[in-house]
């Protein structure tokens, strides 16, 4: 492996050369970039054409996964390309040199630049490559919703769980004093230290099952982008480890949700990316299922989206590279056998997040499958936050006070042509969630009149007269949907 010289020398170089997301996109373009992200690599080795500077080499070592003369990549990496040969990051045959494995820069709006080492994307240009049981996954979408959807506040510690690559601790590096990071995958951990290194970012690194590796200890932050895709393991008994769990169906994100809580600082929070398994009509619901793995939180499980047992495997088929192989046929139906036999009607997808609480805690699990702002971090934790505070506020209290309706919320009314009342009112928000909220007469006149100037209290008695209803009948009818304005930051 690298040593911390080394590594710190690779920052030096990759920075030095402008090898960086937005370095990448200049030199190739937009297009090419993005056929990039599509594991298509004609556009940018046009664009990098007759190119042997340093950071056209690394875009073609790294990115575009084809082999370079030598003697560039001694240009591109001075003094390093022995070291490199020898941890295992190049290969080297017959005067050309080839990534062994994956160095590419990462950045979001917020945080970066950074370099992330993992094993090599597969299937680039549609070339099948088999994936080994022990595949270390690069950032992939799931990385990025994860690291999206983390609150992000100043803390103590943080847990990593399932490392990978180590990019999420890499986040966690910006708000968190201390980060342990764990995988059962021991190259995993191997990559991700080299990932740390590159970056200058500290961890402690464990190996180890789930939570086994940090017993007894407690976290103001877990979060974890699990194994959590339900596939039966080979007839050899194996699975990817980077994407399928050793216990049956969501045994695993079961698991996780359970323990969490033995594990959090009061107060601490645990975010799960995860997929879950819809039971057989009769049984109980999915959403059931879910809040019944939850004690000793407040708990927000959010379903993004719902697919059925074919639009599973042929996902997650593909994403294995099997799309086209011989055996794709009956690989699909052992996948649908192993679902059929968990009595498994569908697979939810989405995102859960517990809160540490001794309070009687609120487990809310919805289904909100509509375009989102990005990052929905701070959205999650306003409403954890709103959660908190509507717990400490009896009906009185919240009556008399003064409520503002939030900036970003709009009024839609569609009325018949012609016609003097709205048909259908709609509150609905611009940020975060971007929920709409159906509205009566009623509750959209208190909104609307929330402007800080009145009690909460008054402006209900003043629309109860106005629309000729009893006051006391008005307000035990808004109190609940109020309260729901509040939580979801209509109402500030
Ligand atoms: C989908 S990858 C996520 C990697 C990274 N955290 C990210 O967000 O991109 C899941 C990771 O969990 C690890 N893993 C699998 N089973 C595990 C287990 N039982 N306990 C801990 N980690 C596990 C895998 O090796 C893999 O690195």
């Amino acid at each position: 492996m690298l040593t911390a010289t080394a590594c710190a020398d690779l920052r030096a170089t990759c920075g030095a050369a402008d090898y960086t997301v937005d370095g990448v996109i200049a030199a190739i373009g937009t297009e090419a970039h993005r056929a990039l992200g599509r594991n298509s690599t004609v556009p940018a080795e046009r664009a990098l054409a007759g190119r042997d500077d340093p950071l056209a080499t690394m875009i073609t070592l790294f990115l575009l996964q084809l082999p370079v003369e030598r003697g560039a990549v001694i240009t591109a990496f001075p003094g390093l390309v022995d070291t490199m040969i020898d941890s295992g990051l190049l290969g080297s045959a017959d005067g050309s040199v080839r990534a062994l494995l994956d160095l590419r820069p990462y950045a979001t709006d917020e945080a970066g630049p950074y370099w992330v080492v993992s094993d090599l994307t597969p299937g680039m240009d549609t070339v099948i490559t088999p994936i080994r049981p022990d595949y270390v996954l690069g950032v992939s979408s799931a990385s990025t919703t994860l690291a999206q959807l983390t609150v992000r506040r100043p803390i103590g510690r943080a847990l990593d769980l399932g490392t990978g690559c180590g990019v999420q601790t890499l986040h966690l590096d910006g708000h968190a004093d201390q980060v342990i990071a764990t995988d059962l995958n021991p190259r995993a951990l191997e990559l991700a230290r080299l990932t740390l290194l590159i970056n200058d970012v500290e961890a402690e690194l464990r190996p180890g099952d789930l939570l086994q590796p940090v017993a007894g200890e407690r976290f103001d932050l877990i979060i974890s982008n699990p194994p959590y895709v339900m596939a039966p393991p080979t007839t050899a008994g194996r699975r990817l480890t980077y994407r399928e769990g050793d216990r049956s169906a969501d045994g695993l994100v079961e698991e996780l949700v359970r323990a969490a809580p033995t594990h959090l600082t009061e107060g601490g929070i645990c975010q799960i990316l995860a997929n879950w398994a819809h039971p057989a009509v009769g049984s109980e619901t999915w959403a059931d299922r879910l809040a019944g793995w939850v004690d000793g939180c407040d708990a927000h499980v959010v379903q993004r989206e719902v697919l059925d047992p074919g639009e599973y495997v042929e996902l997650w088929l593909a994403d294995a590279g099997q799309s086209g192989k011989p055996g794709y046929r009956s690989a699909y139906a052992d996948w649908l056998d192993y679902l059929a036999a968990l009595d498994i009607t569908g697979i939810g997808m989405g995102w859960i997040t517990l809160r540490r609480t001794d309070a009687t805690p609120e487990v809310t699990v919805e289904e909100w499958p509509h375009p989102i702002e990005q990052p929905i971090g701070p959205a999650i934790a306003t409403r954890l936050d709103h959660v908190g505070t509507l717990r400490e506020l009896p009906d009185s209290e919240l009556l008399g006070r003064h409520w503002v309706v939030a900036a970003d919320v709009g009024e839609e009314s569609l009325a018949d042509p012609g016609g003097a009342d709205p048909r259908h009112i709609v509150l609905r928000q611009e940020r975060g969630f971007r929920r709409a909220v159906e509205a009566d007469t009623a509750l959209a006149g208190v909104v609307g009149a929330c402007d800080g100037e009145l009690p909460l209290g008054r402006i209900v008695d003043a629309v109860a007269t106005v629309l000729e209803i009893d006051s006391i009948d008005l307000r035990a009818e808004l109190m609940p949907r109020l309260r729901d304005l509040i939580r979801d930051d209509f109402l500030r």
